[in-house]
């Protein structure tokens, strides 16, 4: 353990929740060195909906590799790419009557993001982004002036301008429609609020929290879109690939974006692969213009391919991720109910919901002991107070009956110890101690 102290950067941060050192991982489970075993509902941020290691997708990984199959390509046409296109034409978008084209960016979620703003403003030839309160993005400096979060805007070292923030919905209070006083600054030359190129928003906005706009208010905000000729932007690279329980996560509520982020879960195996979706007249790159070395890996392509074909062929994933979501919700409602002396509140949609537990604090504290308990699990929210449930759509019910059973003892035993909580976790000489 040591190394990581001597020469890894202070900006470690999953690392200091959960300070082991971790060897292998298979499906829902992750083992350290020392060959404890936890249940992970962190996976990897929600890049493991498929769990860790699928062997769904494994072999043929270990197939394409063996052969010498192209690792790197930068974005030349390969037979991976070309196969992945296929599937994900034939299976994701055109059962869905969506006509897109596919843009593969550099890897990461927030170089999707960067390249789907860019296309908004060269498109339309405006340059304000309208963003959402506690709306995340990512941390290079354009996905950073979208996203709302002060301790990762603070990093910025520059001003973070060409976006213009406004409630998300939920933001004011129940029963009022943020998207009508949208409507209103926009229509109103007086307003202040340059027109914007786009709007990029998450439909659940995960780091900020587990909010869930209502249908209604996303095709309400896809109306004032399409009223002031607003391209309307999708973030779905930690709602989508299913987490919501469809494979968009704006499916169900009938909204159609002009462009759409994807990323993280995208190739099934953790491996790194972004996309930006756009529909087909927004298409006005010229080549090479938003490009980078890691556009083209390959490998993931491979498992990207089959997770499709594994579990998108037909709708049984579909209504499995939505039987285990309403599980989470009734086991989270008793738990508030039973634990939560009516402050804590549930929150999310399908297999992305969380705990609010309005206090940091306390959601750290039912994190730590859950981590002790055999549970990974992080928190998440301006002030960290919401515990969020991402584990692997794949869980077995067994095991995600164990990890809602280990929140549950956690939950009580933080909420009933009530005044004071030792801090009862150290990380102490290279071992971590627990010794509450
Ligand atoms: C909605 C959303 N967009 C963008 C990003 C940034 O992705 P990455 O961390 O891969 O850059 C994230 C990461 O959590 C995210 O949740």
């Amino acid at each position: 353990m040591k190394i990581f102290n001597e020469i890894e950067s202070e900006v470690q941060s999953y690392a200091r929740a959960f300070p082991r050192v971790f060897n292998r991982a298979l499906g829902e489970y992750i083992y350290d060195e020392e060959g404890n075993q936890y249940l992970d509902f962190l996976a990897g941020a929600g890049t493991l909906n498929y769990g860790h290691n699928n062997a769904n997708f494994k072999e043929k990984l270990l197939d394409y590799i063996s052969n010498d199959g192209i690792a790197h390509g930068l974005d030349l046409h390969t037979k991976a790419k070309g196969e992945f296109l296929e599937t994900f034409n034939e299976k994701i978008l055109k059962p869905r009557n969506m006509e897109y084209m596919v843009q593969f960016t550099g890897p990461t979620g927030t170089n999707a993001v960067e390249a789907a703003l860019k296309i908004a403003r060269n498109v339309t030839g405006q340059q304000n982004i309208v963003t959402f309160t506690n709306g995340f993005h990512g941390v290079s400096l354009g996905s950073l002036a979208a996203t709302g979060n002060s301790h990762h805007r603070d990093a910025a070292g520059v001003s973070l301008s060409g976006t213009h923030r406004i409630p998300f919905d939920g933001y004011l209070g129940e029963g009022i429609d943020t998207t009508v006083y949208l409507d209103k600054v926009l229509s109103d030359s007086s307003s202040g609020i340059n027109s914007p190129a786009g709007v990029v928003v998450e439909t659940v906005q995960g780091e900020g929290g587990i909010n869930a706009a209502s249908f209604e208010w996303l095709r309400n905000l896809q109306a004032v879109c399409k009223k002031h000729g607003v391209l309307l932007i999708v973030d779905d690279i930690q709602a989508g690939c299913g987490r919501t329980g469809t494979y968009f996560s704006f499916e169900d509520a009938g909204i159609e974006p002009d462009i759409i982020t994807l990323s993280k879960s995208l190739s099934g195996y953790g491996l790194p692969l972004a996309v930006v979706l756009m529909k087909p007249e927004l298409d006005q790159w010229k080549p090479g213009e938003h490009n980078g070395t890691f556009r083209g890996n390959n490998l993931a392509f491979v498992t990207a391919k089959a997770a499709i074909d594994c579990y998108w062929s037909d709708n049984s994933f579909s209504n499995e991720i939505r039987r285990k979501g309403q599980y989470v919700s009734d086991r989270t409602e008793a738990i508030i109910k039973k634990h939560g002396e009516g402050n804590f509140s549930t929150r999310g949609r399908g297999m992305f919901q969380g705990i609010n537990c309005v206090n940091g604090d306390l959601a750290g504290k039912i994190t730590k002991k859950a981590f002790k308990n055999g549970l990974i699990i992080e928190t998440s929210g301006a002030d960290d107070h919401v515990v969020k449930f991402l584990c692997p759509l794949v869980i077995s019910d067994e095991n995600l009956k164990t990890g809602l059973d280990i929140v549950e003892q956690a939950v009580e035993e933080v909420c009933d110890s009530a005044t004071s909580i030792p801090e009862d976790n150290e990380f102490f000489d290279g071992r971590y101690v627990a010794n509450g």
